[in-house]
């Protein structure tokens, strides 16, 4: 598939912004300062903190920051599909308490089977889905467009 240019002029802080790549969902997500402090002391409850798994993110992706997985603090771009089955996890931007966690730091719940990631795509432990959420290879053209693919 050919790629596909995102304008994220309009993105604000807690957002998300979705395209289409290759028929899979890609999500841009904007995070707060609050959200990114949070992620590192996530680490010891995810399956793969450090994004060893090289099936699930471009090698520059963890390069730049293997908890982040981003190639820029704040944006995250993601494929917006649920490791274990495909299911399309929602959004839960704000470090509130939830049901299913009342230590939530915001991230991705699926409601399929219950699957938990954090803002970074990072895999909750006990959980069916398996790895992370794939980051799809892609380029900053400028500061407001992004090249996936
Ligand atoms: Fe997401 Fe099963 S498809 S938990």
């Amino acid at each position: 598939g050919a790629p596909v240019t995102a304008d994220i002029t309009e993105l604000q802080e807690g957002q998300r912004l979705i395209f289409e790549w290759r028929g899979q969902p890609i999500w841009i997500v904007k995070r707060s300062k609050a959200v990114l402090a949070a992620l590192p002391t996530l680490d010891s409850r995810l399956r793969d903190p450090k994004s060893d798994n090289a099936d699930q993110q471009p090698a520059y992706i963890k390069k730049a920051s293997p908890e982040l997985r981003s190639l820029k603090p704040e944006i995250s771009v993601l494929v917006g599909l649920c490791t274990h089955l495909g299911c399309s996890p929602e959004i839960k931007a704000e470090i509130r308490p939830e049901p299913f966690d009342p230590e939530w730091k915001g991230g991705y719940f699926c409601p399929c089977h219950k699957s938990r990631f954090d803002m970074a795509g990072r895999v909750f432990q006990g959980v069916p889905a398996p790895t992370n959420l794939v980051v799809p290879p892609h380029y900053y053209e400028n500061d407001t467009t992004i090249i996936i693919g």
